[in-house]
């Protein structure tokens, strides 16, 4: 028992210094970021040493409209920030943001002050979507973006294209298999319930297998710890979806203690 609770402990303290600390490494991202930037990627592997503001990428508008796997699996998006290596002659040649700022999907590179639509860091560019009205009926959750996604799916606030004619290729079609209960290894701490199917609708397979996870039950092992640092379910929850702050979204299981 007091062995589990010094290691809560420990985490909460490692949690705290995180979110501390997060804020000096990367550009967008703040102590707590405020609803509208949680998700938001400063791109800049070329920009400045072109003479160009770096790129601010907003998860909330694109995830609105399209699925994680369409971006991160047809069009190949890294998902790590600054890991695509996007330049602008890959983006005319209709690869990574290109795909759809052709002027046809989305608005293009046409002059007429489109580059600053992109290139925003630190200009005040006037969003043509801001934030709190495009999202005023979502509805509401208390971290990270501030917006129940799962729910604002369901409830039909949402229709998300998961393909685009010409990048998506044909795929194999499987079926999710059922929740998964995964135990921590603290006994004190509320079970997890990982439902596939809600994670296939927006992430399909590919996102999550074979890496960071192996198709087969408690495989491999991982901790707390480990996903605090952003890896394994911290890959996306931390980043883009819900983040580990909102412990009882996952940790949604009451343990009776088997001691
Ligand atoms: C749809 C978004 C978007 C638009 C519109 C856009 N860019 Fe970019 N551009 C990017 C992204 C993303 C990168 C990669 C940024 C990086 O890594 O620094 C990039 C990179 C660049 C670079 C870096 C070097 C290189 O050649 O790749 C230059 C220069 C550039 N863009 C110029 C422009 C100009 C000029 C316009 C307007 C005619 C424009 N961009 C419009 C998204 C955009
Ligand atoms: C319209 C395309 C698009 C959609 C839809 C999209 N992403 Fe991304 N995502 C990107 C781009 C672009 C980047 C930045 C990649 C780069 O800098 O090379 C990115 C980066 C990320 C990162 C790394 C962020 C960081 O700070 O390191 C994660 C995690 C991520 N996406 C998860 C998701 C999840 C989860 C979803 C669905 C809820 C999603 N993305 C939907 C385009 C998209
Ligand atoms: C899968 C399609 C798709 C991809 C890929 C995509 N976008 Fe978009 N983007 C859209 C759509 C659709 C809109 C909404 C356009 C509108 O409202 O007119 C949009 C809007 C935007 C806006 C305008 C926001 C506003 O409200 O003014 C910016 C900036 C932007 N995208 C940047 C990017 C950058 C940078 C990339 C690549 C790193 C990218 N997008 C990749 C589809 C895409
Ligand atoms: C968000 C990440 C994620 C996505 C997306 C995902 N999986 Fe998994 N998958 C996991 C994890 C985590 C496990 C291990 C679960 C456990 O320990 O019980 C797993 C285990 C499995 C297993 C073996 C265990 C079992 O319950 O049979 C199969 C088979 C599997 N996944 C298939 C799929 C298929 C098919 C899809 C797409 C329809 C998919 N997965 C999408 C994370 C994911
Ligand atoms: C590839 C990205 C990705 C990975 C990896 C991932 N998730 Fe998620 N998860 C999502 C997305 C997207 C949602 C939708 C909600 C959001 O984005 O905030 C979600 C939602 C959830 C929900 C909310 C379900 C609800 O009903 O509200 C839980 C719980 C969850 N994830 C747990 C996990 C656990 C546990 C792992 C690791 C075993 C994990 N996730 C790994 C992307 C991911
Ligand atoms: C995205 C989902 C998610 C969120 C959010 C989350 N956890 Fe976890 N947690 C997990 C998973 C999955 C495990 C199981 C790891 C394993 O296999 O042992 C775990 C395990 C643990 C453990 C057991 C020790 C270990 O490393 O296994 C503790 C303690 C814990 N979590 C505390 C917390 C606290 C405190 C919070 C909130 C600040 C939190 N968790 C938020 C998914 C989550």
């Amino acid at each position: 028992m007091k062995k589990s609770v010094i290691s809560l402990m420990v985490i909460f303290v490692a949690i705290i210094s995180i979110t501390l600390l997060s804020g000096s490494s990367h550009g967008a991202r703040k102590k707590r970021p405020p609803h509208h930037e949680y998700g938001n990627v400063v791109i800049d592997n070329f920009s400045r040493g072109n003479k160009m503001s770096p790129v601010v990428f907003n998860h909330w508008l694109h995830r609105a409209k399209y699925t994680c796997r369409l971006c991160h699996a047809d069009l190949k998006f890294s998902l790590k920030a600054n890991g695509s290596k996007i330049t602008e002659e890959a983006n005319k040649k209709g690869l990574f943001c290109g795909a759809c700022h052709n002027g046809k999907e989305a608005f293009g590179p046409d002059g007429k002050g489109s580059c600053d639509r992109c290139h925003s860091y630190g200009k005040n560019e006037q969003a043509k979507n801001e934030f709190y009205p495009f999202t005023r009926q979502f509805p509401r959750a208390r971290f990270g973006n501030g917006i129940n996604w799962i729910t604002a799916e369901k409830e039909g606030h949402l229709t998300l294209k998961d393909t685009l004619s010409g990048k998506s290729g044909k795929r194999e079609q499987r079926t999710a298999p059922g929740d998964s209960v995964i135990k921590p290894d603290e006994q004190e701490m509320p079970q997890i319930i990982f439902s596939h199917e809600k994670h296939a609708l927006w992430n399909g397979c590919d996102l999550c297998h074979p890496e960071p996870f192996q198709e087969k039950k408690g495989s491999p092992k991982f901790t707390m710890e480990e996903i605090i640092d952003g890896k394994f379910c911290g890959t996306c929850h931390g980043k883009v979806s819900f983040p580990v702050l909102d412990c009882q979204r996952c940790h949604t299981k009451p343990t009776i203690l088997e001691r």
